[in-house]
């Protein structure tokens, strides 16, 4: 399976904090952005990675997070010159998919929680053995700013509409999806929306037809947190700040991932913690 973050166009929502640098690089608490949906994938055990910026703010993406192969992670990046829709995050990355089935993650998106692992597990199980596509339905106050999918009683999507103005369920999908390969396929054939995006809620519908898409629900008290506006980002900080400074561990530290993946050893942790000297992270490393 490949994986891609999408790390593009995030509109005017945030401005003036995001004019002059990407969103997905503003800190949530003490990390960048992106290094939440990049360590949900190295839970996951990925380490191959396609990350889809903007033509602009590739160089920043690539300052921080490095470029090509390096023992514990390879990256991968491709630009997305217009901000065209989620779905084009495929077609962008077709080449780097192959006849691989595929793992999105949105670059804005936090989560959190024990049984999280298992979740992404049986998402790829389910892919690979099942060849259905899978997306996770979470339970939301303020559903109508989401793709919403309504659920029958046997947990079948009957509907997935995309920012309703009357949400037919609070279920909302959250920003990562697995897909079987022929989602390449599907985003080439879709229209754009009225408002000229080719949307990853067109994608999941495709496959709710073909009764080829499987939604899990996120249980309660599983953190899936916001950054879309600047209340959920502070939220999302504040969150983050709570449970690293009552636990006394990170959250979402990708170095401490690898080193507990077994990718890294300790003199590596050291290595990648010098250039971070005096930052509480640093010292976080080194006593890892
Ligand atoms: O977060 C989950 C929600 O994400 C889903 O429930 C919705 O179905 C889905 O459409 C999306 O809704 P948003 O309103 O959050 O999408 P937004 O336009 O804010 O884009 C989400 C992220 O993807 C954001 O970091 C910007 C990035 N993006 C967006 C577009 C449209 C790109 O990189 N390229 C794009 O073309």
């Amino acid at each position: 399976m490949k994986w891609i973050i999408l790390a593009g166009w995030s509109g005017t929502r945030l401005y003036p904090i995001t004019k002059g640098t990407s969103k997905q690089l503003l800190p949530i608490y003490d990390k960048p952005m992106i290094y939440y949906p990049l360590s949900v994938l190295m839970q996951a055990g990925i380490r191959e990675i396609l990350v889809i910026t903007t033509p602009e703010d590739q160089a920043g993406f690539i300052r921080l997070l490095g470029d090509g192969k390096k023992r514990w992670i390879e990256l991968n990046y491709a630009v997305q010159p217009s901000p065209d829709g989620l779905a084009q995050a495929f077609i962008i990355g077709e080449e780097f998919i192959g006849d691989e089935d595929v793992c999105l993650v949105l670059g804005d998106n936090l989560f959190y929680g024990q049984s999280f692992w298992s979740l992404l597990n049986n998402a790829v199980q389910t892919v690979t053995n099942e060849r259905k596509s899978v997306v996770f339905g979470y339970e939301v106050k303020n559903p109508e700013i989401y793709g919403v999918v309504e659920l029958d009683k046997e947990q079948n999507a009957v509907s997935i509409e995309e920012k309703p103005a009357n949400p037919k369920s609070n279920l909302a999908v959250v920003g990562l999806y697995f897909y079987t390969n022929d989602v390449i396929q599907v985003a080439k054939n879709i229209k754009p929306s009225a408002r000229w995006e080719l949307e990853i809620t067109t994608v999941n519908e495709e496959y709710m037809h073909r009764w080829k898409l499987k939604v899990e629900v996120m249980e309660r008290g599983f953190a899936r947190l916001d950054t879309g506006s600047h209340e959920s980002m502070l939220d999302a900080s504040n969150f983050v700040q709570i449970v690293q400074t009552r636990q006394g561990i990170q959250i979402c530290c990708p170095e401490e991932i690898a080193f507990r993946q077994g990718w890294i050893s300790r003199d590596e942790v050291s290595e990648l913690a010098k250039p971070l000297l005096k930052s509480n992270y640093w010292f976080y490393l080194m006593n890892l």
